[in-house]
């Protein structure tokens, strides 16, 4: 096991670039199944989520290679269609093989995704959009198994605009018999990502970036190459390090649009931020931070993905805030770590309500999930005297090697081997 060791109170300097987004890389990638071919995607992070998925995709008969941040899929020679629950259990994103396995081969067979650290996450969106499109569901044994001679197009409506059934689904909807049209479609950069690069396979879609898309179904896709964007939320967990730290740095993100919504609340705590082309340039020099309220949203909102990170650096804001989140009711097992430090925070239902201290005192905790993680850095940044971040596994999940970006900025942070578990 592998623990971080931080020594807080450094102020942080210098620039550092983001890396590929994740969760576009996560979707890209099994959107190859729906062709037979060889594909390339530039900027992917080399992450362990990554790489459970690129296992995944071998294990259905994909040939692949991932070096230096670009990932070679060969999907010419796919000889099964069985997600196994070893490799969906350690993550729940392989729910994305559903839709083209389905939709290319007429049967898929997944396992159900496990709960997550905060409770169970639902695909029940997932699997109505199968049935809609015509496929036959069955539960059994803890997998889902698919069958269907030939997608049928017709309207799916998402009560919620789920960012994971508007994947699966825009993915099946491309080898579908004539038009879907997806309404209250998920509009997060992911899909939109998603839509280009299926379009390059030669998918016909209409309403790229707008919640309603319309899809024409072809017979086969081609092979395509793609460069991924880059991830959104570790940009936004890189500024929180800044402003945690009151410092001046830049980050090399070129995707400004992509992170408005935390551009602003940073803003309104009193960060001075600059856009200059490629880089963002963020000084919280000698700032009293502001307690700002935020109320996670799906895109163009304030990402639940970023509702940790807030709450960390709140507790050391003046005043006290509320944090709620919509989008996952019960996403606070960073909260009661956060406590440990020194934190002052009190969870009623969705909300968190942060009164913000002069100062957190390092210690030893323990990491619940990717971003509680990240919620534990930032604290420990900032801390006085040393934090230990424990199951730091969670972390390397969704960041690429943090600790070297970090310390490039001159954060005192180290990665250390360590038996506690
Ligand atoms: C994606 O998960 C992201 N993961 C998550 O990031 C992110 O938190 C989430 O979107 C919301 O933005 C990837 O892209 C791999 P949803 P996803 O379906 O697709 C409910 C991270 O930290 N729902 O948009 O699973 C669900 O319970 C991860 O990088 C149903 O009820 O999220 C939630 O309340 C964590 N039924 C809401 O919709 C369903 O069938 C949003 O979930 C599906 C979802």
């Amino acid at each position: 096991m592998e623990k971080f060791v931080i020594h807080g109170g450094k102020e942080l300097s210098g620039k550092v670039s983001i890396s590929g987004a994740k969760n576009s890389a996560l979707a890209l990638m099994p959107a190859t199944l729906l062709n037979s071919a060889s594909n390339q995607i530039f900027n992917v992070p080399e992450v362990n989520d990554i790489f459970t998925m690129k296992k995944l995709l071998e294990q259905l008969g994909v040939v692949s290679d991932f070096k230096e941040n670009k990932i070679l899929l060969d999907t010419s020679n796919v000889s099964s269609q069985v997600a196994p629950y070893e490799l969906v259990k350690k993550m729940r994103a392989s729910i994305y093989v559903l839709g083209p396995l389905l939709a290319k081969y007429g049967y898929a067979k997944v396992s159900m995704p496990g709960g997550c650290a905060w409770g169970p996450r639902p695909i029940n969106l997932h699997l109505e959009a199968m049935k809609k499109l015509g496929a036959e569901i069955e539960l059994e044994e803890g997998y889902i198994i698919a069958r269907s001679k030939k997608l049928i197009g017709t309207k799916i409506h998402f009560d919620i605009p789920s960012v994971g059934a508007t994947g699966n689904t825009l993915m099946a909807a491309t080898l579908a018999k004539g038009i879907t049209l997806i309404t209250n479609a998920a509009i997060e950069p992911e899909i939109t990502q998603l839509s280009e690069f299926l379009v390059s396979m030669g998918a016909k879609i209409n309403g790229i970036g707008t919640n309603i898309l319309e899809i024409e179904g072809v017979d086969t896709l081609n092979g395509a190459t793609i460069t991924n964007i880059s991830d959104r939320i570790e940009a936004g967990t890189i500024l929180c390090a800044a402003a945690i730290t009151k410092s001046n740095i830049k980050i090399e993100y070129p995707f400004f649009e992509h992170i408005e919504a935390i551009i602003t609340k940073l803003e309104d705590a009193g960060c001075k931020i600059l856009i200059d082309n490629d880089l963002i340039d963020i000084n919280a020099k000698n700032i009293s931070l502001k307690s700002i309220d935020v109320t996670t949203a799906v895109y163009p909102g304030f990402p639940t993905d970023m509702q940790a990170q807030w709450i960390a650096l709140m507790s050391l804001a003046e005043g006290s805030c509320t944090v709620t989140d919509t989008i996952y009711l019960d996403r606070f097992a960073h909260v009661p770590e956060l406590i440990r430090l020194g934190a002052d925070i009190e969870i009623k239902n969705n909300s968190a309500v942060v009164r913000g201290k002069n100062q957190l005192k390092g210690a030893k905790v323990m990491s619940t999930d990717l971003r509680a993680s990240a919620s534990l850095v930032l604290a420990g940044l900032a801390a006085q005297g040393t934090t230990e971040v424990l199951r730091i596994y969670h972390l390397d999940r969704g960041y690429q090697k943090i600790e070297n970006k970090l310390r490039s900025l001159g954060a005192d942070i180290e990665r250390v081997k360590t038996d506690e578990f």
